[in-house]
């Protein structure tokens, strides 16, 4: 994939060290040329529990750690932002991590906010959808609205990170789910570990 223009959404799950490992990511990939982000109010809420960081103010910067060269991101409630437009070129959306409540939204069509009408758009454009829903354990409503927006074209990808690689941590953990996440979509990372490269 060359000059790859991704939508990131981050939503009210748990989870937020996989959400900052894959922004981080994203930036440090030559291939990416333009990464929109969409921070949903919810969100604001876990990331602050989660890593200590507070606010709206400069939130890209806190979590990429430094400035972003290609990241910009839209308030949830801008519905006219570019990436509410099929006409705006995409090469897919990733939500990580997925509350079930924007799940629900997704699978009903409500595109109520821009990660919901973003996404609404990715699966009627026929892009690829990624849904890193988070949650334990799931009822029926949780496991319907997944088939239903697996139904539609959206890639059910759980936040269940591998152990066979034995991480050294969490962050080693998230970004590896990370890496995993990237490589579905054509995006395959230098550092991911693959299962005897040998054989
Ligand atoms: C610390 C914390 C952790 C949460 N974890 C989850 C979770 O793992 N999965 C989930 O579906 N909702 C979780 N929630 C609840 C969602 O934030 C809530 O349902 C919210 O309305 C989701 O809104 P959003 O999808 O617009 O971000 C959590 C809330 C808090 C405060």
């Amino acid at each position: 994939m060359k000059a790859a223009h991704l939508t990131v959404a981050i939503t009210g799950a748990s989870g937020a060290v996989f959400a900052r490992e894959l922004l981080r990511t994203l930036e440090a990939d030559e291939r990416v040329a333009r990464v929109h982000f969409v921070a949903s109010e919810n969100s604001l809420r876990v990331i602050a529990e989660e890593l200590g960081v507070s606010g709206r103010t400069d939130l890209l910067d806190k979590l990429l750690g430094a400035a972003p060269a290609k990241t910009i991101q839209h308030a949830d409630l801008n519905i006219g932002a570019s990436i509410a437009s099929g006409s705006h070129p995409s090469h897919g959306m990733i939500i990580l991590p997925c509350s079930m409540g924007t799940l629900a939204a997704i699978a009903q069509g409500l595109a109520n906010s821009l990660t919901a009408r973003a996404a609404d758009v990715t699966l009627k454009e026929r892009r690829p959808l990624l849904l890193c829903v988070r949650e334990t354990p799931f009822n029926r409503i949780h496991l319907r609205n997944m088939t239903l927006a697996a139904e539609a074209g959206a890639v059910i990808f759980p936040v269940i990170p591998a152990f066979y690689n034995q991480p050294a941590d969490s962050t080693e953990m998230a970004r590896q789910f990370v890496y995993r996440v990237l490589a579905h979509i054509g995006l395959s990372q230098p550092g991911a570990y693959v299962w005897k490269p040998d054989e």
